[in-house]
């Protein structure tokens, strides 16, 4: 059965390139980090069928929803947790979900979530600046815009949206504070720096910073590569698709760094980072700025399990 296409609310990308990437087996235990709407988890299910088995984390109870429904064939072969991906390795030690074949992250954000009316992710909808991936976060976007002083505003829009107009944003949304909705955020950016520069929508990097903020998103990425790399056997294989270039910064340079050196424990398996064909971002829009890295377990995983603490001064070498 071939499920990769038939999503109706999110498609999934690099769906060939992953799973070859991820070199999914009959009888094989992969970790999906990122569920969203299932797609790729769908793809995993069937190609590691029969014997298969998958665990799926997702920080959104939405995603988890929307994946279980559509997932719902493959019930017996997965367990779908609502979760941060920061906590990966408690997650695999609690359903002793240890050693795997491999892992995916697809970072970012699913369609569901980006054409939602009410979760203020995108400037295309009216919504509350909320921007959170669990209700269970405390801090929303709006608590960042309406309380930050203009100088930690205007390093935030630096930083993690890289917009050379950071300070000029931050003045304006400190005089035009408090600014409670997503349009009135769009709104008051398009005062500052003009309505288009280039290709893209003026707000979409003051965005992606605060989403960014919001869900401590390279942080968690950081912690959660980490993680990954202790709960693979031996030839199991890390497969990363990010989507802006703070993320994959952060997974070229963990790559490359565990991949070299007298204690190297990966290796690269496409030296060369994977973009998506024209076809496929005529098809889905959503792909064009996507960035595969994929690697493989070269230790052996028992030499190094998860559950010894590897900072203890007692521990050798
Ligand atoms: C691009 S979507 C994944 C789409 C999925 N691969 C598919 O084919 O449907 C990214 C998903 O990762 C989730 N996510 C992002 N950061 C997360 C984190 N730190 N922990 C758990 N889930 C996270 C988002 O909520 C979103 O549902």
């Amino acid at each position: 059965m071939n499920v990769m296409m038939s999503a109706p609310t999110h498609i999934p990308v690099l769906p060939k390139e992953t799973i070859e990437a991820l070199a999914v087996q009959p009888g094989g235990r992969y970790i999906d980090c990122t569920l969203g709407a299932g797609g790729h988890a769908a793809a995993i299910l069937d190609r590691s069928s029969p014997g298969g088995q998958l665990l799926g984390i997702d920080a959104d109870p939405e995603a988890i929803t929307v994946a279980r429904a559509r997932l719902e064939a493959y019930s017996s072969s997965m367990l779908l947790i609502n979760e941060n991906f920061a906590d990966l390795e408690a997650i695999c030690i609690k359903y002793n979900f240890l050693p795997v074949h491999g892992i995916l992250f697809d970072l970012g954000l699913s369609s569901l979530q980006l054409n939602s009316n009410g979760r203020g992710f995108s400037f295309q909808h009216d919504a509350p600046l909320d921007m959170r991936l669990s209700p269970s976060q405390e801090i929303t976007a709006a608590d960042i815009v309406n309380t930050s002083s203009e100088d930690e505003l205007a390093w935030l829009i630096k930083t993690f949206g890289e917009e050379r107009h950071s300070r000029k944003i931050a003045h304006y949304i400190v005089q035009q504070r408090p600014l409670k909705t997503t349009l009135q955020l769009a709104q008051t950016i398009k005062q500052a720096i003009g309505s288009r520069r280039g290709r893209i929508h003026p707000a979409t990097k003051t965005f992606q910073a605060l989403r960014i903020a919001v869900n401590q998103e390279l942080e968690h990425l950081e912690s959660a590569l980490k993680q990954a790399i202790n709960l693979l056997g031996l030839g199991g294989r890390l497969v990363v698709i990010s989507y802006h270039s703070l993320d994959d910064r952060i997974v070229k340079r963990f790559t490359h760094q565990e991949a070299s050196g007298e204690k190297a424990c990966l290796r690269l398996i496409n030296k060369k980072v994977i973009t998506p064909s024209l076809a496929e971002v005529l098809f889905n829009p959503h792909s064009r700025s996507a960035k595969l890295r994929a690697a493989e377990r070269t230790t052996d995983w028992m030499s190094n399990p998860p559950w010894v603490n590897r900072d203890s001064p007692y521990m050798e070498g």
